[in-house]
């Protein structure tokens, strides 16, 4: 599938996702868009919209809140986004019915071979017609309707539950695969469209539910069949992102709307840093999704590889780390002295075997100091000097600055992932780029050819995207994060012909298919996963589905990713075997609901995240988080001092009728797991069972993860959880 979103990682985005920590919430003179969350809508009449006004008319300073307020949500969940003063905000935070009030930040955006090496190939067993009954709801950036992807011929009309409507805003036409779209952009008003001008929209939809097309490719590279995980499923589309971001209002929007309408599944390719429940726009979303049946999957984050560095952490969503595929897209430079380089880039252009002379940022450069000459930024490349020439520079925009300037070629030191470039280009890591300056310092003519890209076999694949974000989880760190990896590095999907391609402005080519990486390439495979599993289990539970995706999901191997569990989570999807798991760990929302008492919530606080008249369960203040029936299990604790982690959890069997399945413990011999019952035998279907894990650990005085397993198997099934320690300050 293609890939374009906010998880994306482009060069377009990687400016993105560098501004990924400013957060701010969207100003207008000293006012600034809050949202003011009301929780659950009351039972019976209730006019939202009025009263909303109301509200906001007896807090606000001026005679008319015409261009205040900025929107209302109603239909799944109540409040209204408003831009408002510091001396506003207050009031209204205390006002009867407000749950909170919270800033409208800004979030950030973060194929064809994929489908067939997670093993869902052509000819997997499927159910066309409940398959088209399942609506995907798509939070992004828009869609380009009118893409091959998303073509409606075939297609019956919209399945009857589909309460949605068609309000794509100017030029927008739905079909029977796009049956739904909404946006939301505070700033293009009435005049919005949910046409896709950035790509990443696009590219994400048809990842998880476009049609097969075939001959898809880019420059023609990568050619093959693109086609989504779903592809007779249905699409819904609200658009909450602009190229710039995705602000928190428009994403609540989306929600609210999304739930009403009837979607399935929400895929979100969204994020931004770990912010509190209470504060996370996708957290509440999901919390409401969640109690209405709808799992939302969300892109883990492109700020890896440090700890801590997801910010998709609440416990009722899946969190989508990107992985790599078998197909690696390399780009090779070859030198003057024959030898070749192996670089990375998603390089369409040929030089036809021709050869031209090296030159180093520093020398073709004018007016610069130092760095900004090696790196060849800014204006410092003198065109009468560049041109004819391949320019070596040491940052990853040199490229653009090389292009910009005439060049015929470039040559970057460092990025590990391939970007599409605008001129032929690649990139090398530090100890080849020093090598091709030994090449360079060696002859008096230094010459070389850059190649189009190509496609070799990687048989390391599955391995963890550097980039994809890590957990331990930094709000609850009980709840082991990410949970599940799927592939999103180097996929091609449907992108928009509008959108520009790269960052390059001077780049004015237009594509109808992109090849992008970024777990926002991810959490669509794993979208496709879950509406996959969902055809074939139709009344399974959000968490039952999850449950069901990550205890069958591949073992990655942790000798080749840093961080193990808190990269890849329970490992490496594997839709077939998700759809029959043997077990699967339900929880629903009071489940939820103690969990956070027992994280430390009052009622107070617990209902700014539920929005109804939740209560605490008197033994919650006894309780962990831990103890929330999650398929995973993890744990962080202290430096310097021995452990010993009690989990307790229930299993219902949705496999066979009769089966006794048995416990095996995987660990290192730094850790003890212990399971009581060993053996769990069930009579009938839906049965629950429940047991406890208990994890022991010698004190250690360094950062550590200890990394360990658990199955339940019956001879058929192996229904699989990682147990992850992270001993840390
Ligand atoms: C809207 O569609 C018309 C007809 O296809 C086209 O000419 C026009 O350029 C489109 N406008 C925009 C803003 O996309
Ligand atoms: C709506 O947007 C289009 C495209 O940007 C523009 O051409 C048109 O003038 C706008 N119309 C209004 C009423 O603002
Ligand atoms: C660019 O290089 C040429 C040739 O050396 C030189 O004549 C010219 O002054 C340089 N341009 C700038 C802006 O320095
Ligand atoms: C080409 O030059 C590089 C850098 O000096 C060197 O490592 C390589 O061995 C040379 N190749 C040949 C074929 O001489
Ligand atoms: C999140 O907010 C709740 C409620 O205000 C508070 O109890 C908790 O300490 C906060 N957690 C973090 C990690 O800030
Ligand atoms: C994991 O990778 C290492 C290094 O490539 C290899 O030696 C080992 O056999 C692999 N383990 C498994 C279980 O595949
Ligand atoms: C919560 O309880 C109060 C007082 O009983 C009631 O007025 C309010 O409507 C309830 N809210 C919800 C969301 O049920
Ligand atoms: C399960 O096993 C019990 C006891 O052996 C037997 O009575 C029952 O019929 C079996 N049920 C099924 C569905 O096989």
């Amino acid at each position: 599938m293609v890939n374009n979103g906010f998880f994306v990682f482009s060069f377009f985005s990687f400016f993105l996702l560098l501004s990924m920590s400013t957060f701010y919430g969207a100003t207008e003179g000293d006012r600034k868009v809050y949202i003011v969350y009301m929780g659950s809508l009351p039972e019976g009449e209730y006019s939202a919209s009025s009263s909303h006004q109301t509200m906001l008319q007896e807090v606000v300073d001026a005679s008319s809140v015409e261009n205040i307020m900025v929107r209302s949500y109603k239909r799944s969940f109540n409040g209204f986004a408003a831009k408002l003063t510091d001396n506003e905000r207050q009031k209204l935070a205390s006002v009867k019915g407000v749950v909170s009030v919270f800033p409208s930040t800004t979030l950030q955006l973060h194929t064809t071979r994929s489908w067939d090496f997670i093993g869902l190939g052509d000819s997997a067993k499927r159910n066309p017609s409940v398959e088209s009954d399942v609506i995907i709801g798509v939070l992004d950036t828009g869609i380009w309707p009118e893409s091959e992807s998303f073509s409606d011929e075939g297609f019956g009309p919209a399945p009857k539950k589909w309460k949605g409507a068609c309000k794509g805003g100017r030029n927008f036409t739905c079909n029977k695969k796009v049956i739904g779209a909404r946006f939301y952009s505070s700033l293009e008003g009435a005049n919005g469209t949910a046409i896709d001008e950035d790509g990443h929209g696009t590219h994400t939809a048809s990842t998880a539910a476009g049609n097969k097309v075939k001959d898809a490719n880019l420059f023609g590279v990568g050619q093959g069949t693109a086609r989504g995980g779903v592809p007779s499923s249905r699409i819904a589309v609200y658009k909450v992102c602009s190229s710039t971001g995705c602000q928190a209002a428009d994403i609540l929007a989306g929600f609210d709307d999304a739930i009403a309408d009837g979607v399935d599944l929400l895929s979100i390719s969204i994020g931004g840093e770990a912010v509190n429940f209470t504060q996370d726009p996708i957290a509440i979303g999901s919390f409401h999704a969640m109690a209405k049946g709808i799992l939302t999957l969300n892109s883990a984050g492109n700020s890896g590889p440090f700890l801590g560095s997801t910010g998709s952490v609440s416990p009722w969503m899946l969190s989508v780390a990107a992985s790599t595929t078998d197909r690696l897209f390399i780009d090779r430079v070859v030198l003057g002295n024959g030898t070749a380089i192996v670089g990375a880039a998603i390089n369409g252009f040929t030089q036809n075997g021709k050869k031209y002379p090296l030159v180093i940022g520093a020398q073709v450069s004018s007016d610069c100091p130092p760095p900004g000459d090696l790196t060849c930024s800014g204006a410092c490349l003198n065109s009468s000097l560049v041109k004819g020439k391949i320019v070596l520079c040491e940052q990853p925009t040199g490229d653009i600055a090389a292009h910009r300037a005439g060049a015929t070629g470039s040559v970057i030191e460092n990025s590990l992932l391939s970007f599409v470039v605008s001129l032929p280009a690649t990139s090398v890591t530090s100890s080849d780029y020093d090598s091709i300056i030994d090449y360079m310092d060696s002859t008096k003519s230094p010459q070389a050819e850059i190649l189009k890209t190509e496609i070799i076999k990687d048989s390391d694949a599955p391995s963890l995207a550097l980039f994809s974000s890590r957990g331990p989880n930094t709000i609850l760190p009980e709840i082991l994060k990410p949970d599940i990896s799927a592939p999103g590095v180097d996929i091609l999907a449907a992108f928009s012909p509008i959108a520009p391609l790269t960052a390059d402005v001077e780049d004015k080519r237009h594509v109808k298919f992109n090849i992008l990486s970024g777990t926002s390439m991810a959490c669509p495979h794993a979208a496709g996963v879950a509406a996959y599993v969902k055809t074939f289990n139709p009344t399974w539970s959000p968490s039952a589905i999850k449950s069901a995706i990550m205890t069958t999901a591949f073992p990655m191997n942790e000798t080749k990713t840093t961080d193990a569990e808190f990269a890849y989570g329970s490992g490496h999807v594997n839709p077939i075997k998700a759809v029959n798991p043997g077990l699967v760990y339900d929880a629903f929302e009071e489940d939820y609901i103690r969990m956070l008492c027992s994280a430390g919530y009052n009622e107070e606080m617990l209902r700014l995240v539920t929005g109804d008249n939740s209560t605490c369960p008197k033994a919650s203040s006894k309780a962990s988080p831990k103890d929330l029936n999650y398929p995973s299990m993890s744990s962080k604790v202290s430096l310097g001092k021995p452990f010993t982690i009690n989990f307790h959890r229930t299993v219902t069997n949705v496999g066979l009728p009769n089966s006794t399945y048995k416990a095996q413990v995987f660990s290192s011999s730094e850790v003890g797991i212990e399971v009581v019952p060993e053996v769990l035998s069930f009579e009938s279907k839906n049965e629950k069972k429940s047991f406890d894990v208990t994890v022991t650990g010698k004190g250690v005085t360094v950062t550590t993860i200890f990394s360990g397993s658990l199955v339940w198997s019956d001879g058929v099934h192996s229904v699989r959880s990682p147990v992850a320690v992270i001993a840390t300050t």
